[in-house]
């Protein structure tokens, strides 16, 4: 007999985005002739840039020469991607990383899954609430955790409330865990944490002697130049934190699969001998074992990203969006709905009308307006009477969405 590991059958229902789409495909089945709009899984809908297009282009033909073909790819990245990530993406806001600090991979929802791997199996963490549910169910795969409880939290975890009270961007709390999950700008909520907050996480962190996990996969969508893109803005954090990009919504990368852990070297956990032991050679050893690398042609396209090019394609893409996710924060806001986020992130996070459930208002909008969006309590308890809406998607779909939000639920 094969025994499977059991702590999977701790994990709750299936997977969100699944749920979702089970539950949508059901609905099409039953109306086929139902006008779908999709504004659930944040995934994006604008082409590949043209800069990227001719980079990957160029990179397969180089492939198909003798003096161009290339095998395996070198464990973290090319240099010429990691020198351009560390020169556009660090240096630029005055933060000094070392190149080989980055590790290039096929996606942070991969990378922020597989990072737990490293830390110890006694690792108390915390996740703020509500949650990007990979952070918390790649934990409970781990065996991390208890079981799931009445109200959805899992035994064993720390979670810190994001609530309308503290803006969505909690500070730290009062007992000691080992490892956060943090996530600016924020999904499910759409909310940022700005300068002052991440200060008090970096200095919470060091006087813990405690890790970050520092999501940022959207904060290309920060719109405010004064608020820090990378948790290495702040002074300390290099001796605390990790952090994780993606070319997935800033480049339309979701289909291509590009992305990048920054873990500095200073940073370090402890040895069960109470030895000091080295994050950054760990993850390089877990990534050379368990990892072949991200193809050239999709290395070469992420780095036109930071070619003159690539960076205003790519920035007039992010500003498409941001203009949805405009539209939708005010047409939703002056229909009465309470709202929150899409200013510095794609992601809207409205009030459920009507004091409706968070799965009941899905459900009404799915059938009565044909709007598909994210219940808030898939997220997390904390998010139970709230709905997330992607501000991915064509305009023309944005607005009709909005109208039919308003027309079937505003005041
Ligand atoms: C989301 O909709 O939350 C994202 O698309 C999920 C992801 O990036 O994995």
């Amino acid at each position: 007999m094969t025994r499977i590991n059991e702590h999977y059958q701790k994990l709750q229902a299936g997977y969100l985005f699944p749920e979702i789409g089970r539950r949508v495909a059901a609905f099409a089945k039953a109306n086929p002739d139902a006008p779908l709009i999709r504004l659930g899984i944040g995934d994006v809908t604008e082409p590949l840039a043209p800069a990227i297009v001719s980079a990957m282009r160029d990179a397969v033909d180089e492939l198909g020469t003798p003096d161009g073909f290339r095998g395996y790819p070198p464990d973290r990245g090319y240099d010429f991607l990691l020198d351009a990530i560390a020169e556009h993406d660090y240096a630029a806001r005055g933060v000094e990383l070392s190149s080989d600090e980055i590790f290039v991979s096929d996606g942070s929802k991969c990378d922020s899954g597989n990072i737990q791997e490293i830390f110890g199996s006694e690792c108390k963490f915390a996740v703020t609430d509500p949650v990007y549910p990979v952070y918390v169910d790649t934990n409970v795969m781990a065996g991390r955790t208890g079981e799931a409880q009445s109200d959805g939290r899992y035994a064993g975890i720390t979670y810190i409330a994001a609530t309308e009270a503290n803006g969505f961007a909690p500070g730290p709390p009062d007992q000691r865990v080992d490892l956060v999950y943090l996530c600016s700008p924020n999904n499910p909520t759409g909310t940022v944490a700005d300068r002052n907050v991440l200060e008090q996480w970096v200095g919470w962190a060091r006087s813990n002697d405690a890790i970050l996990i520092f999501d940022a996969a959207y904060e290309a969508f920060i719109t405010d130049p004064a608020l820090p893109h990378s948790i290495f803005e702040i002074p300390g954090a290099r001796e605390c934190a990790i952090e994780m990009r993606s070319f997935s919504k800033r480049a339309g990368f979701t289909g291509v699969r590009c992305a990048y852990t920054v873990i500095p070297k200073e940073l370090t956990g402890t040895l069960p001998n109470g030895e000091r032991s080295s994050i950054h050679s760990q993850w390089a050893r877990r990534q050379a074992t368990k990892f072949n690398g991200v193809s050239y042609p999709v290395q070469r396209a992420a780095a036109a990203v930071y070619t003159p090019e690539g960076k205003k394609q790519t920035g007039e893409q992010v500003a498409f969006y941001m203009e949805n996710a405009r539209r939708l924060r005010e047409g939703l806001s002056s229909a009465g709905f309470t709202v929150f986020g899409g200013v510095h992130a794609p992601y809207i996070w409205m009030r459920t009308p009507e004091g409706l459930g968070s799965w009941e208002f899905f459900d009404r909008l799915l059938s009565e307006s044909h709007v598909v969006g994210t219940p808030g309590a898939g997220f997390g308890p904390s998010g139970e009477g709230y709905f997330r809406l992607s501000a991915f998607n064509s305009r023309e779909n944005v607005d009709d969405a909005l109208e039919r939000v308003k027309t079937a639920f505003g005041s």
